[in-house]
């Protein structure tokens, strides 16, 4: 069942319960003010009819008393002596006179049973409903008072009620009332259904197109509702991340491309070369082969970058962690970069302040140190010394390389860790290397549980920290 027709039942159903309820209880509050009114008003005539009496001889008549001319005209009033009935019809005050009737034989023993003439008699005027004829009838008693203050007889009045308990027009104005109140459910079902349905409709086709490969997708936010605020946020969010990481993987493939056509490129050229007749000859040959060889090299040694790469993302990378102790492992990787630092007149300096014992992969280790040492000589000075400075954090080891070169500029510190990021823009892709180095720094030290940073003051050099947990 769609949302949309399952939110308008719920919401009638629970509308129209809520107002049934409300009829039924304003049906009896009403029912009761219209009989209080009612009570009081035939309690006034009683009342009226005695005082108008007051202090006169009850006049008397033979005719008997009979419920039955209750029905006509509406009110009829009863006299009662203390001992005797005195019935008389009272259609308006004109008749009070011609309706007296006396009533003595076979006086109704129940009328003076009826706790409203009883009442009357003690001196209270009093009202009841009786049922007559399977008709509800109110009744009315108030005392008449003779010129000595005895009560010298009873006015007794009765109005038929409707079977309703309410007349006919205010029944059909609650039912009216009752109508509009279920159109007005119906619209509000109808209102409502469409504000909450619409809002997750468009979500749900905005998703299939999602699905279908469309990210450009973000629907409205609506501002009304909280949990559909927050789902639009979060949907729009969504699908902006979605694309700005299919932006990331297409930038991603192109670099990639790129960085497979250029050695390809140059293998290409210079196998045409050696088809061409350079092959024969055997001195020319060498650099061919050579430069043949450094172009494969620099193919594998990309795709093996990117294998690592690859792995890190997909948590993929096999490492074999056990405790090391840190500082060892850089002076031996000092040693072995110490070819190309030697020759510059690079000095390599450990400084290890205490035991530093990591919970690490020592190949893993290796190629970072290496990545973060090349950057290091790569990018100093002749002469210019290199320090390597290990210190323990808390629960951490801290390991900064830092340098004299030229240092990062601010505007690329934050993206030096990025795939493909190369700062200097003077390397270019034949003299210096990938931008992946970084990238790969980072990707392993987090797959080992740490972190990194770089700092850099222009002019003055830069250092590349990273940090990882202590051993066992
Ligand atoms: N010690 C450093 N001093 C100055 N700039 C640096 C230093 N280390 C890194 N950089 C800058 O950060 C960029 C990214 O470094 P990264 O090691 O990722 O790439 P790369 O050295 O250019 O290539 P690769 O390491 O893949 O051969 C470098 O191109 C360079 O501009
Ligand atoms: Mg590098």
């Amino acid at each position: 069942m769609p949302i949309r027709t399952r939110i308008f039942l719920n919401t009638l159903g629970i509308l129209l319960l809520g107002m049934g309820m409300a009829a039924i209880l304003s049906w009896y509050v009403v029912e009761q003010l219209f009989l209080n009114t009612q009570r009081e008003n035939l309690l006034s005539q009683a009342r009226l009819s005695a005082t108008t009496l007051q202090g006169q001889p009850i006049p008397v008549s033979s005719e008997p008393y009979a419920q039955t001319a209750n029905a006509q005209p509406g009110i009829h009033t009863h006299l009662l002596e203390e001992q005797d009935a005195i019935v008389l019809a009272l259609p308006n005050e004109a008749d009070i006179a011609s309706s007296r009737l006396e009533y003595r034989d076979g006086l109704n023993e129940n009328l003076y049973a009826r706790p409203e003439i009883d009442s009357a008699l003690n001196g209270t005027p009093a009202t009841a409903i009786h049922r007559v004829d399977d008709q509800r009838v109110l009744y009315a008693a108030a005392p008449i008072y003779s010129e000595t203050g005895q009560i010298s007889g009873i006015v007794y009045i009765a109005s038929p009620l409707a079977p309703s308990g309410l007349p006919v027009s205010v029944v059909l104005q609650l039912l009216g009332a009752l109508l509009v109140a279920i159109v007005l459910a119906f619209a509000a079902g109808t209102l409502l259904a469409r504000r909450i349905a619409r809002p997750l409709e468009q979500l749900a086709q905005a998703a299939r197109s999602v699905a279908a490969g469309n990210l450009m997708q973000q629907v409205p936010i609506d501002k009304n509702i909280k949990e559909l605020h927050s789902l639009g946020e979060s949907f729009n969010y969504m699908t902006g991340s979605l694309q700005k990481s299919d932006e990331t993987k297409n930038v991603f493939i192109a670099n990639v491309t790129h960085e497979l056509r250029t050695p390809l490129t140059v293998i290409k050229g210079t196998i045409e070369t050696l088809e061409d007749g350079a092959l024969d000859d055997t001195e020319g040959r060498g650099p061919l082969l050579s430069s043949m060889q450094r172009e494969t090299e620099r193919l594998i040694r990309l795709v093996n970058e990117l294998l690592v790469l690859t792995r890190a993302d997909a948590g993929a990378l096999q490492l074999d962690l056990r405790a090391l102790d840190l500082a060892e492992l850089v002076r031996a990787r000092c040693e072995g970069l110490s070819r190309l630092a030697a020759p510059r007149g690079i000095e390599l300096t450990v400084e290890a302040r205490e035991q530093a014992t990591v919970r690490g992969d020592a190949d893993r280790l290796s190629q970072v140190l290496d990545n973060i040492l090349d950057n290091a000589i790569r990018h100093s000075p002749d002469n210019a010394p290199i320090s390597i400075l290990i210190t323990k954090e808390g629960r951490e080891v801290r390991c900064s390389v830092s340098d004299r070169g030229k240092g990062i500029a601010p505007k690329h510190l934050a993206f030096i860790f990025d795939r493909f990021y190369r700062a200097d823009a003077s390397r270019n892709r034949q003299t210096g290397g990938t931008g992946l180095g970084l990238a790969i720094v980072r990707a392993l030290i987090t797959a080992q549980g740490g972190r990194v940073a770089a700092e850099s003051e222009p002019g003055a050099g830069a250092t590349i920290t990273f940090w990882l947990p202590t051993g066992p």
